[in-house]
């Protein structure tokens, strides 16, 4: 018997043939038996110290991978942002430009401003998560204003919303940033999916980048842990960082060596892709009007399906009842487990853990709730 948490409501107990297929987000694998392998011997040494001989080949990979001059292992994505905005932003009073859909804003607690003191001004994304630069050039602030904040820092997501920034647009950018002198960070949490699926190679996506984080947790399976990459001086000042929110960590190797099998795997997300593509054509092939995923979205590994709020249906009643079995129907004695972000979309995200045979499991579900929830598809 196990225990199942419903959208953060309740645990029930699952009886034993009950599949759970979890989609939540690509955060939720398990480290594999290579990597758990790999953590069981790797060498160590006190990481504060410069010591940790594993943390530095992971260091030096990931640095090497993106053409730049260093990396640090950092704890998380939002540790990677901060440290970012912390290291750029050192004087006081500076003010950060990014779009209104990114981490940054959205899920970091205001980190920029609640440690960095830094003031963060939110850009209008567009539908490909770009956002005008025009507009931004507007909003820069006048350096001789003793009234305004600094300008000093433009940060970009990518993917965004599990799409790929344009590379057009990414020019355009570190242009823009050095016409105006201003510090550029992307926030590449899930940048391999970006690469797998651009087929453009990692250097040119982060060319003229001052600095890159991404995150080894995430879909590329290791248990814990983000990059941070740039020049050798932002990296040397991203240590200084690190040391002070708390994030120098001693033998740190044990996680290292996992990163550097995530890391080695890294083109195994395109089968995380396809899991995608699959599971919106399924959707879609239900033909209903009122739940379904605008295929030009599904660029990687996440699929937002649209729950269309002319009906008493939102993505929360929909998220709900995936993760209820109530019908005696075998396609019923599934749970799927997805995040209701906004009412009128729920998000799902493939990942390493997700086998045909759950994904399988997980159409079945998916199909048979749309079906019982939108009567007009009967007969599909
Ligand atoms: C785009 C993006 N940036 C940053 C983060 C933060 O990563 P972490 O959860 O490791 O702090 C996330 C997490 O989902 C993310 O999606």
């Amino acid at each position: 018997m196990s225990y199942c948490e419903i959208n953060h409501l309740k645990y029930v107990e699952l009886k034993d043939e009950v599949t759970v297929v979890d989609l939540r987000s690509d955060t939720v694998t398990k480290p594999s038996v290579s990597m758990r392998q790999a953590m069981l011997y790797a060498e160590v040494g006190d990481d504060v110290m410069g010591e940790d001989p594993t943390v530095k080949k992971l260091e030096k990979t990931a640095a090497d991978l993106l053409g730049k001059e260093a990396a640090i292992f950092v704890t998380s994505g939002t540790m990677g942002n901060l440290i970012s905005i912390m290291s750029h932003c050192n004087k006081r009073g500076s003010e950060i430009y990014v779009g209104e859909e990114s981490h940054i804003v959205l899920h970091e607690q205001g980190g920029a401003a609640q440690i960095a003191g830094v003031t963060v001004c939110p850009l209008a994304n567009n539908p490909d998560g770009t956002f005008n630069l025009e507009k931004l050039e507007l909003k820069l602030r006048d350096i001789k204003n003793i009234h305004d904040p600094i300008s000093r820092m433009i940060a970009v997501e990518n993917t965004i919303n599990g799409k790929v920034l344009p590379l057009q647009w990414i020019k355009e950018v570190v242009a823009f940033s050095k016409k105006h002198n201003l510090k550029l960070h992307m926030d590449g949490a899930r940048l391999w999916n970006a690469v797998i699926a651009s087929d453009i190679p990692v250097n040119e996506l982060v060319n003229g980048f001052d600095s890159v984080s991404f995150c080894l947790s995430k879909g590329l399976g290791a248990p814990v842990g983000s990059m941070l990459c740039g020049s050798k001086e932002f990296i040397d000042n991203a240590r200084r960082c690190r040391k002070v929110l708390g994030g120098g960590m001693r033998q740190v190797g044990v996680l290292a060596a996992a990163g550097l099998i995530a890391l080695e795997n890294r083109f195994r997300l395109c089968v995380d892709h396809d899991k995608a593509d699959v599971l919106m054509r399924a959707i879609n092939n239900i033909r209903s009007k009122i739940l379904f995923v605008d295929p030009t979205t599904v660029q990687t590994n996440m699929i937002f399906v649209r729950v269309k709020e002319s009906t008493n249906i939102d993505a929360k009643k929909f998220a709900n009842r995936l993760a209820m079995i109530v019908d005696d129907d075998k396609d019923d004695q599934i749970i799927v487990r997805v995040y209701a972000l906004w009412p009128e979309y729920l998000r799902i995200v493939t990942h390493l853990d997700i086998t045909d045979g759950l994904l399988d499991a997980a159409i079945r579900k998916i199909s048979y709730v749309i079906r019982k929830m939108d009567p007009a598809t009967v007969g599909f």
